[in-house]
């Protein structure tokens, strides 16, 4: 299953890789007429689902994966206690999400009102950084009954960005939090 598929380029990619169905799910109906405009596959099924609300079988899946969702989710607990439920056991979670480091408060904003005082932050205070940090994404994974099996955290290469200049500022530090957890 694809945790907010958008116009479902991961769903039609499983099934080239051989999954035997997917499912996608996402909240906006734009997203999933577009999806469905772009798919000719009957073992892919698309529903609009609010991943907030969401309500799966138990022990169905093999891989839950999610592209650049999660980080929206309010309630993540509950979502990673249904994805662990409703994959089977060994199952895989397999997701990206917007680095917590990336969506911190900038050094200069937290320099005026955090014990960092005019030395700047310290790691201690980035990590009150209210979309949550590296360890509570990792423990609520734990607390939830997976084991992480790894974690990325996506920079470009120098030669990507002499390609092409774009991301540089990932360079300082990382957009992208990439994980891999089983059940
Ligand atoms: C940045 S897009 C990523 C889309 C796709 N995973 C990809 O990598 O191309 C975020 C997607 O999450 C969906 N989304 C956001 N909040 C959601 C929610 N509460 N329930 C379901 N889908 C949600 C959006 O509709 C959108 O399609």
């Amino acid at each position: 299953m694809d945790l907010g598929c958008g116009f479902g380029w991961f769903c039609r990619w499983a099934r080239e890789q051989g999954a035997a169905q997917v499912l996608g799910l996402d909240v906006l109906e734009r997203m999933l007429a577009q999806a469905k405009a772009s798919t000719a596959d009957a073992a892919i099924a698309y529903e609009r689902v609010d991943l907030e609300r969401l309500d799966l079988p138990e022990a169905r899946f093999g891989l839950a994966y999610s592209s650049l969702v999660l980080h929206y989710i309010e309630v993540a607990a509950p979502l990673r206690a249904q994805i662990h439920r409703a994959l089977v056991p060994g199952g895989r979670l397999v997701f990206s999400m917007e680095h917590p480091i990336y969506a911190a408060p900038t050094r200069s904003g937290w320099s005026l009102d955090t014990e960092g005082g005019s030395a700047g932050p310290s790691i201690a205070t980035l990590s009150k950084d209210p979309a949550g940090t590296i360890g509570t994404t990792l423990n609520l994974l734990i607390r939830s009954g997976f084991t992480i099996r790894h974690v990325e955290e996506f920079c470009p290469t120098a030669a990507q960005i002499a390609a092409d200049p774009a991301p540089a500022e990932e360079r300082e530090r990382p957009m992208f939090l990439l994980v891999a957890a089983q059940r």
